[in-house]
């Protein structure tokens, strides 16, 4: 698959490098082309596969046969934005947390969605960026699962192939008026953590969940 990537952050890097090992062809896009071609070299080398590639917002949503969006959020609609209307029709990952001020009547893949007509998947923003640069991510012998939220046949089946494709297990999560609870989890999950806690230990076993 041709993988267009918008972000040239640690998302961007841990994602593109996985999925340009797995032999897909990667481009990355971002305001600092100095950097980026930086980036791209050292994704190239730490992927060692075909060189990846790094653009405008614009050429990556072109290039992609699937475009991920892994920006900050307060960054997200400008960056769509000016991606332009090759989003349109696409399946579009969408992976991005807003911490803090998350809205949970303003939903950020609602909003990907209305503002560019692609087919957006919500995926990846439940694990911290260190988990997507395992090879693979595995706890206690169990690969991670990643759940994706979204309504079009075609965007799941590519994400569901890029999730494997990093030795975890897709979990069909519902329609893209699910994936705020994707959101919202995040939200949770992460003030857990920081707060200390153990949040894998809050969910039982699934033969403890009622029948
Ligand atoms: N890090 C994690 O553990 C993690 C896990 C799950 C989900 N996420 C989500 O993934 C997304 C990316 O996170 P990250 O860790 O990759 O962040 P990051 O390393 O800080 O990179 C952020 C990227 O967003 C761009 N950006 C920031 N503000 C922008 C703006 N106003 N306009 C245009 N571009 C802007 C940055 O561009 P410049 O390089 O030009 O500044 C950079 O490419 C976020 O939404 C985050 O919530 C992160």
């Amino acid at each position: 698959m041709r993988i267009g990537i918008l972000g040239a952050g640690n998302m961007a890097d841990a994602l593109g490098t996985q999925w340009s090992r797995a032999g897909h062809e990667v481009m990355v896009s971002g305001r600092d082309q100095m950097r980026l071609a930086a980036l791209a070299d050292r994704m190239t080398a730490a992927a060692g596969g075909s060189p990846v590639l790094h653009g405008t917002w614009a050429e990556a949503a072109e290039f992609g046969d699937v475009v991920m969006a892994a920006v900050l959020a307060e960054g997200l609609t400008e960056v769509l934005t000016a991606a332009g209307p090759a989003l349109r029709g696409k399946p579009l990952i969408d992976v991005t947390n807003q911490l803090p001020g998350f809205d949970v009547t303003r939903p950020i893949s609602r909003l990907a969605a209305d503002l560019t007509g692609a087919h957006v998947v919500k995926a990846f923003n439940l694990a911290h960026v260190d988990v997507w640069r395992m090879t693979p991510p595995v706890f206690d012998g169990r690969p991670l699962a990643v759940p994706l939220c979204g309504d079009d046949p075609d965007a799941l089946s590519r994400v569901r192939t890029l999730v494997t494709d990093l030795g975890c297990t897709p979990v069909d999560g519902g329609g893209l008026d699910r994936a705020v609870l994707l959101e919202a989890t995040a939200v949770f999950v992460i003030g857990l953590w920081f707060g200390g806690a153990d949040a894998q230990a809050i969910l039982t076993p699934r033969e403890f969940a009622g029948g």
